[in-house]
């Protein structure tokens, strides 16, 4: 089956739905091991403002749980509930939430958040809620906004994460091609301003608490070993927009360096870092 989904920057693009659910779930699970301090300072911030600390947590548009493991493991007499569209990506959370000893207390809701939230209010209302590079897949973030508002109680905070674009890796002079080529990749594929969610929060009658950009820089050693699979499965993911886009020649050098028999390749590389930024509106329900 095919289908038309939008990545994290909203661009459109078409792949087997089944293919394309596994290598988005990959692609966050090695989001969240390679970027756990950026999550363990974001988490460490959230824990400093919720008082008392939270004991009902919902994490919208969950994926694969990068968020709600992170949060299990900085409230650790905290519930979530992990909501996502994709019956696929929720198997895996609930797979993971085994291995990490906390499955009891995971619950996982499929459903479509554009559509009733009578499945989510069953385990609320909620001390926290988390929607990290979700708020943009929303067909109307104002109502979104205004029904996670009511879901919280008052006091209650939520967290609110987009990607302002996808983590670059690669030196500029790969030893493949022209050099430069992950910039005009990015430039490329990336046609859409930030999102931005302040005044969404205030119109739905939170009240902003901050509105923080994260600076993400780690090289290889920080980043651990999962870096150079991250790599590949970021950089595969924009291959599969570039296409149309990208020179021909350009497009050539990406495939040199996805191929993982190649010496100059992203798997076998060890000049790879994580530049990347984002950026977390926490707002408050009154
Ligand atoms: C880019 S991923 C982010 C996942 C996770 N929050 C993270 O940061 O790793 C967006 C997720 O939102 C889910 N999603 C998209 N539209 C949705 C909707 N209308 N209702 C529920 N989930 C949705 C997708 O299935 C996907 O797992």
């Amino acid at each position: 089956m095919n289908t038309t989904h939008r990545d994290t920057h909203g661009h459109v693009g078409h792949e087997s739905a089944a293919g394309s659910a596994v290598a988005l779930a990959r692609l966050l699970e090695l989001d969240g091991e390679v970027l756990a301090p950026y999550f363990s300072e974001l988490t460490g911030r959230l824990a400093e403002l919720a008082d008392p600390s939270p004991a009902r947590i919902l994490d919208l548009g969950s994926g694969p749980g990068t968020g709600s493991f992170a949060l299990a493991r900085r409230f650790p007499a905290a519930h979530l509930t992990a909501v996502d569209i994709s019956a696929q990506i929720l198997h895996r959370l609930s797979t993971q939430a085994s291995a990490h000893g906390v499955a009891d207390r995971i619950s996982t809701v499929e459903a479509n958040v554009d559509e009733s939230w009578a499945a989510l209010s069953g385990d609320g209302p909620y001390d926290l809620i988390w929607a990290a590079a979700f708020m943009h897949h929303v067909a109307d973030p104002a109502r979104t906004f205004a029904r996670a508002f009511e879901q919280l109680h008052p006091g209650g905070l939520i967290a609110v994460t987009e990607m302002d674009f996808f983590p670059r890796y690669l030196p500029e002079d790969t030893g493949v091609g022209r050099p430069g080529l992950e910039a005009r990749l990015h430039a490329a594929t990336n046609t859409q301003p930030p999102h931005e969610w302040t005044d969404h929060l205030r119109d739905a009658g939170f009240t902003l608490e901050e509105r923080r950009p994260f600076d993400i820089r780690l090289d290889a050693t920080q980043a651990g070993p999962s870096l150079n699979a991250y790599a590949q499965a970021s950089l595969a993911k924009l291959r599969s927009h570039a296409a149309e886009v990208l020179d021909a020649d350009d497009l050539a050098a990406l495939d040199v360096l996805l191929d993982e028999e190649q010496p100059h390749s992203v798997a076998r590389r060890d000049d790879l870092s994580v530049r990347t930024t984002r950026t977390t509106w926490i707002a408050r329900r009154p």
